[in-house]
Parts: structure tokens; sequence; C-alpha cells
């Protein structure tokens, strides 16, 4: 594998989840497939979970690591070609990228969408520059669209829990409704946690349902054949698995709203009166959750809340995407 950033990039699914599920029974199995091999860990935003958890895979896999925060420390980076650099940009990203290339095997890069034009944030402007000039493999740690590690790690979570679910419960072999449910949040926010949840759940076996305030559309290339439902709870009723997250406005039917907030519906807040209809579902979020704003206490406190598993599971999709690079250098 040379880039991951789609759930097409990983192959067969159902072959890349067994991998991920013989991963976590030994983590340690591929300890020394890494040795002398450098990840090159690149964040132009803030990270915790994405930060640790893929350090952390490299190092089950032998590898060694370095992490650059390039907002302390690097010299400030233009990524506009034909710019007069007379500003406080030192450095351009055409050369800083053929560099940070030379000193690893692999590179991982974090650089979120920016606002300023959705063409550039929708044709990975950024991402594909590390593409064509570093030389390396390239996985995506949350682009200006696509979070691939997070649903990698969001559908083994699904798997697991369905999987004791239907030992638990006769389930009669049913699939499990997943819904991703747009919550409010006071701060614009990307679309690429929910366009790659979108993207991974059109490609499992999952009964998925979308719903969100009406101009809060996602992208069709993410949402693909999904069912979009308008009434929240109406989306909740009879659902296994509850993903709530915020977006800002895609700008599919209206371009001029693209990042825009256009409303903090406090009644979209995932609480108990929404989980009430549902069949005792799960309630997951990629983290970082802003409580009672996009989810109650008492539900992501609940017995059903599996959003710590879900972030450790960060660790094995981090680690089948490096083990699967590794093979391929
Ligand atoms: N979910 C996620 O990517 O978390 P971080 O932003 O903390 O890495």
């Amino acid at each position: 594998m040379k880039v991951f950033q789609h759930v097409s990039d990983i192959g067969d699914l159902k072959v890349a989840m067994q991998e991920a599920f013989d991963i976590k029974q030994d983590r340690f199995k591929y300890q020394t497939l890494g040795k002398n091999k450098t990840a090159l860990l690149i964040f132009f935003n803030n990270s915790l979970r994405t930060r640790l958890s893929t350090q952390k895979a490299a190092m089950n896999l032998g590898m060694n690591v370095i992490v650059l925060d390039v907002n302390q420390g690097a010299w400030k980076l233009e990524t506009e070609r034909g710019v007069v650099m007379d500003g406080d940009k030192s450095e351009h990203l055409l050369e800083a990228i053929p560099v940070m290339g030379s000193y690893c095997d692999i590179i991982g890069v974090r650089s979120f969408a920016r606002f300023e034009n959705r063409q550039d944030d929708y044709e990975e402007k950024i991402l594909n520059q590390f593409i064509k000039y570093s030389g390396r493999p390239v996985f995506f740690m949350e682009s200006a669209t696509v979070h691939p590690l997070q649903a990698f790690a969001d559908l083994i979570t699904i798997e697991e829990y369905w999987k004791k679910r239907s030992e638990e419960t006769n389930t009669n072999g049913k699939k499990p409704k997943v819904v991703l449910s747009w919550a409010p949040h006071p701060k614009a926010l990307p679309q690429a946690v929910p366009n790659s949840f979108a993207e991974w759940m059109n490609a499992a076996d999952v009964d998925f349902v979308v719903t969100h305030p009406e101009g809060y559309e996602l992208d069709p290339q993410f949402v693909g054949n999904a069912r979009v439902e308008y009434d929240q709870m109406k989306a909740f009723e009879g659902a296994d698995f509850i993903y709530a997250k915020n977006w800002s406005c895609p700008g599919v039917t209206r371009p001029e709203d693209y990042g825009k907030v256009l409303l903090k519906d406090m009644s979209w807040t995932v609480d108990t009166r929404h989980m009430a209809v549902t069949n005792n579902a799960f309630f997951m979020h990629c983290l970082p959750v802003r409580r009672n704003m996009i989810v109650s206490d008492d539900v992501i406190e609940s017995p059903t809340s599996i959003v710590i598993p879900e972030a450790a599971n960060r660790e094995i999709s981090a680690q089948v995407v490096l083990k699967r690079m590794l093979e391929a250098l």
C-alpha cells in the first residue's frame, strides 16, 4: 500500500478486518518488521489519539518514530506556488516535503480543512503534494476531507460489539443499524470524520442511516447510497449504534455556506430521550467531544458508551496500515 486515504486503499475489507483482529490478539507478532525503518508523523494540527496511537502502533512493529509539530519549532511553511515569499513564511512546502521524505521510510500527515476554498480542501491540495513530492508512502492522519484511521477503528469497534451483542442476545443474523447523527458544536468543524465514517459504513455489512438538519448534506462521493433521514428521532428508532459528530456546512447545496455553522440547535444533542427509542444502542464518538453539546453526561457515561474502546482501537487500525506499508517497501 503506497497511499492510505480511502476504504478502497485497504483492499478486501474482510481480509483487513481479520488482520486487525489477529493483530489485536498479538500486537507484537510483527515486532521485527519495522526494524531500522522510520515513520515520520507530521502534524499541522493538534492531536491526542492520532499522535499516541500511531506512535504506539509503529513501536509495536519495531519502527523508529519522529514526530514533527509544524507549528511548534519548524519554519513557517508557504503552501502556494508562485507566491513572492516576502512575509513571515520562511520555507516552501515544495522543498520541505522532499527533505522530510529523505529522513524516513513512511510519512503520516495531519492537515485539516482550511475552509478558505472548498475546491482546494476537497482536492486535498496539501496531502496530494506529500504524495507527489515526498517519494514515500503516505497515510492520512486526518486531512481536509477524510480520517480513514478513525473510520477503520470505528468499524473494528462496531464488529467487536455487534459480535458480543449477538452472543448475548438473539440478533438472528441481522445487520446492525448504524446511525451517523449530526450534533451541535460552537465552532466550525471539518467534515473529515463523517465523510470517512460514511465511506467505510457504505463498504461494510451494516444498515446505514445518516441524520442531520437540512443544509448539512455530506458530499455525495462519501454519503453514497446511505439513507438520509432529516428527523433525528425517527432515524434513531431501533438503532444498534449511534455515532454522534458535528460537522460544519459541507456546501453541497449552497457552496457559499461551505465551512459555516448554520445552526446550534441543542435539540440535536444526543441525550437519554434520544437513546430511549434505540435498540439499547451503543454510543460512539471519535473524541475529543464537548459534553452537553454533542452528548449528555448521562449518555457518554452510560454502560453502552463505547468511546474508550473505540479510541483504543486506533492503535490497531494504525498498525494494520503501517504493516501493509512496511510490507510494500
Ligand atoms: N479522534 C482523533 O483523531 O483524535 P485526535 O484529534 O486527538 O487525534
